[in-house]
């Protein structure tokens, strides 16, 4: 059984969708109730395992809820794919470190590096006691080339490198995986407007593969990433846009 945080929308639904089509029960983990709901019907009417249970991911409680009812419908947790989180599909504040208002700071690291350490620390007491797991996080190309100008989500993001490979060091005795993977700028809007194409194709001109990102360019990477063609890979960061950033 698979959980993805933020799956309601954008590339998270994309991952929910490739799991249910290679046979994994996927659980949709979205703040967004109707959203999350929505995204679970589309899968069960198309004849896949899916189960919406509405999470907010800054709140621990919520989590823990989160995982013990998946384990007390599934059994056992085997991936966690960490995907939710603000970016500019919702309003997200940019501009220089001096004018970030300390609000929005926290706003943005709440959800995008404490809701990883949230979830992370809920599933790893199930894992553990299945002596497998893989979690999966989701950081951003942001981390490398610091541009966007959005100095709280790209340290999210680089927080969220950084306690990945802290995870992998402590886990991997229990034979649990942790690894990280970075899409580029991805077209993952519900509708696209001028103004999302433009910001979009602002990306392609740095990449190796001239084109605009999709999720479908992303979901295979996750998969790898939690079947067992990955079982020997830990504490890694895979990077997913086209070869703009290469390491
Ligand atoms: N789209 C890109 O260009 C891009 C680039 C690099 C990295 N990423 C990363 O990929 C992931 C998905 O991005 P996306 O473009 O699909 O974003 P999105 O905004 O379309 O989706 C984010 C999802 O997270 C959910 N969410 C927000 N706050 C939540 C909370 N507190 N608890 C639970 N769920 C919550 C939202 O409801 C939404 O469904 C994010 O981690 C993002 O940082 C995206």
């Amino acid at each position: 059984m698979t959980i993805i945080t933020g799956a309601a929308h954008g590339i998270g639904k994309a991952y929910a969708r490739r799991f249910a089509e290679e046979g994994a029960h996927v659980v949709i983990a979205d703040i967004d109730h109707q959203g999350g709901q929505a995204a679970a019907k589309a899968l069960t009417d198309a004849g896949f395992s899916a189960w919406a249970r509405t999470t907010d991911v800054r709140i621990y409680s919520d989590v823990e809820g989160l995982m013990r009812e998946a384990v007390d419908k599934f059994d056992r947790v085997d991936v966690l794919l960490n995907n939710a989180a603000i970016y500019v599909t919702q309003k997200l504040w940019k501009g220089a470190v001096e004018d970030l208002d300390l609000a929005e700071w926290d706003r943005v690291i709440e959800v995008n590096l404490k809701g990883v350490f949230l979830c992370s620390k809920a599933v790893i007491p199930i894992m553990k006691r299945q002596r497998s797991g893989k979690i999966i996080n989701i950081a951003s190309g942001t981390f490398f080339s610091g541009s966007g100008n959005m100095p709280h989500y790209t340290t999210a993001k680089g927080g969220v490198v950084a306690l990945s490979r802290v995870m992998a060091r402590q886990l991997g005795e229990y034979g649990i995986n942790v690894n990280c993977m970075t899409p580029g700028s991805t077209m993952s809007e519900d509708s696209v407007t001028e103004e999302v194409l433009k910001r979009r194709e602002g990306s392609v001109e740095k990449r190796a593969f001239r084109r605009i990102e999709t999720p479908a360019d992303i979901v295979g990477t996750a998969l790898f990433l939690a079947s067992s063609d990955s079982d020997f890979v830990t504490g890694q960061l895979l990077i997913v846009e086209g070869g703009g950033i290469m390491h």
